[in-house]
């Protein structure tokens, strides 16, 4: 992307920073990840559509898993993180995969009868989960899965000892998704809009979890929270010593070995398309 060109970003940013960050988070939750591709049946030769893509941290993994006789299709509306999934993909000598730069609610998906459709931490911050869901199912092939990881109950995120600032936070976080038109606990809807459009669900389970500070779950939690209070300063959400207040409380619970937290609860749904559906 050339310098100063406005980049079509999202809620959390889409800057170096965000790009970092969604690294880290895929590498805490990569053993998560695996095993929910694995449960829906990923494999070489499958074709795939990772709809929000982001930079393709999953893509390109989902890629090494389909191999050279599969395909992976990663979509994603941010122009820098196509281009940082394209160049990520180059470095890597990954060739089974394209990046598509396209708005979910606006543009069509590629048109294909894919065997996968991964969708993770996209539907909170769309305005319109049904377009998507709408859209994803129309590119599935009979006898396809759809496979989600999404919010359905994000307040469930809190420590022990309680934490009062990081509570109050929480807070301001979900106001700020539905500020931007989104909804943090989205997912407890897409098992009906799924069943409406010819899915069955085969699977649907809770992905909550009490970690403690060593964890990388917490890692993945203390990631956000450190770049996600800058983007609430930058968008005059909270001040700077707000922020610095709530970053001075977590790193606290860091060093207490007895913290404990409670992370904000995703739901893992893997759903297949009936053979009759068109
Ligand atoms: C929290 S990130 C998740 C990225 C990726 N799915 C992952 O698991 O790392 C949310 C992504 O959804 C993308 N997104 C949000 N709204 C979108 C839209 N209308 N069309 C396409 N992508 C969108 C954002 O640009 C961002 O990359």
């Amino acid at each position: 992307m050339s310098r100063g060109t406005v980049d079509r970003d999202y809620i959390l940013g889409t800057t170096d920073q965000e790009t970092l960050r969604l690294g880290i988070q895929h590498e805490s939750w990569l053993p998560l990840a695996t095993a929910c591709w694995e449960r829906a049946g990923v494999s070489p030769g499958h074709r795939v559509i990772d709809v929000g893509a982001g930079p393709g941290f999953a893509a390109l993994d989902l890629a090494a898993i389909v191999g050279e006789s599969g395909h992976v299709t990663a979509v994603e509306r941010s122009a820098r993180f196509v281009e940082a999934g394209k160049e990520m993909a180059r470095g890597r000598g990954i060739s089974n995969i394209d990046f598509l730069e396209l708005d979910l609610m606006t543009d069509e998906l590629p048109a294909g009868a894919h065997d996968v459709a991964w969708c993770r931490w996209v539907a909170s911050f769309v305005d319109s989960p049904v377009t998507l869901v709408d859209k994803l199912a129309r590119v599935v092939r009979p006898g396809g899965v759809a496979v989600f990881h999404e919010y359905a109950d994000y307040g469930s995120w809190r420590y022990a000892p309680t934490l009062p600032l990081l509570d109050e936070y929480i807070g301001r976080v979900m106001r700020s998704w539905r500020a931007a038109g989104g909804e943090p606990d989205v997912a407890t809807g897409i098992p009906a809009m799924l069943t409406e459009r010819g899915f069955c669900i085969e699977l649907i389970e809770p992905r909550v979890f009490c970690v403690g500070p060593r964890h990388p779950l917490w890692t993945w939690i203390s990631t956000f929270v450190e770049s996600n209070l800058g983007r609430l300063v930058e968008l005059q959400q909270c001040s700077e010593s707000w922020a610095n207040s709530v970053r001075g409380e977590l790193r606290n619970a860091q060093n207490n070995p007895a913290a404990l937290m409670i992370t904000p609860m995703v739901i893992e749904i893997i759903a297949r398309k009936n053979s009759s559906s068109d």
